[in-house]
């Protein structure tokens, strides 16, 4: 049996292929969610949108320090895998669930499977740079995205056998979720937009979004490159229909 550990937004994404293939192949598996996004825009409406199964167990944690967070996640999760004994924990990425799930799990000596293994910033004031760290060096299967991910782990002495490069989810979760979308949304209309007249920015991570100094200089930069690289496309572009 397999546990699918998850617990943030875009774990939910990320791992929705896998979901959809376990599914697919009539596995038995389970999802368990850690609580750690709760909103409903972080959480239950990807869920909903993507045609999802509801996760089988649910820990609540919500919010915390990154210690309170990951302890509590630890906490729950055992207690979850001791009664359940899966023989692999899947987790997906770099959060405080991804950590703890995987701790929790090899504690247990259940089996860890990490997806997105071996992914680096080279910045350990990153709290997900630590979990990266941690998860692949205690993961018995490491899916990486891509050779370079697998060279990092290499040169990290991760053993060759235990890296699958096996390419990203989140690029099967686009083409799947896009046909999800076709059927489900027009969000083009919805927002009065026209197709390439617009472009679309996240901004995430705590030492992007939560330093003021450093936010301002990502929405200049934005500026800059919309005034310098997207609007000359988008004048050219609509010249061009006009042409035609
Ligand atoms: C977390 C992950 C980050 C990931 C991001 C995806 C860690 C260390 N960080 O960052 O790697 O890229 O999720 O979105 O695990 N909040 C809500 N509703 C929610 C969840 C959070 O309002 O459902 C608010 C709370 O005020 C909370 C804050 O967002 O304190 C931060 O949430 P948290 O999960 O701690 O970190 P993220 O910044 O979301």
């Amino acid at each position: 049996m397999t546990a699918i550990v998850l617990g943030t937004r875009p774990e939910i994404i990320k791992m929705s292929p896998v979901i959809r293939e376990c599914e697919r192949r009539h596995l038995n598996y389970f999802i368990l969610h850690t609580g750690q996004h709760y909103s409903y825009e972080m959480d239950k409406v990807f869920f909903e949108e993507l045609e999802l199964p509801q996760p089988r167990f649910n820990l609540d944690v919500g919010s915390g320090t990154h210690a309170e967070q990951t302890g509590k996640i630890m906490i729950g999760v055992e207690k979850v895998l001791r009664k359940e004994k899966p023989d692999v924990v899947l987790v997906q990425g770099d959060t405080n669930t991804v950590l703890a799930g995987a701790l929790a799990a090899v504690k247990l000596y259940i089996k860890v499977g990490h997806v997105e293994a071996g992914l680096r910033s080279f910045d350990r004031r990153m709290p997900e740079e630590i979990n990266r760290l941690l998860v692949d060096h205690i993961s018995d299967y490491l899916f990486a995205p891509t050779e370079k991910a697998k060279q990092n782990l290499l040169r990290e002495g991760v053993d060759e056998n235990k890296i699958f490069v096996t390419g990203n989810t989140v690029v099967d979760a686009v083409y799947q979720n896009l046909e999800v979308a076709k059927r489900k949304v027009n969000v083009l209309k919805d927002l009065g937009l026209k197709p390439r007249g617009y472009f679309l920015v996240t901004a995430h991570r705590q030492e992007n979004v939560d330093v003021k100094e450093k936010l301002k200089g990502i929405l200049k930069d934005l500026e800059l490159i919309f005034q310098e690289f997207f609007l000359p496309y988008i004048s050219n572009s609509s010249e061009n229909s006009k042409k035609a």
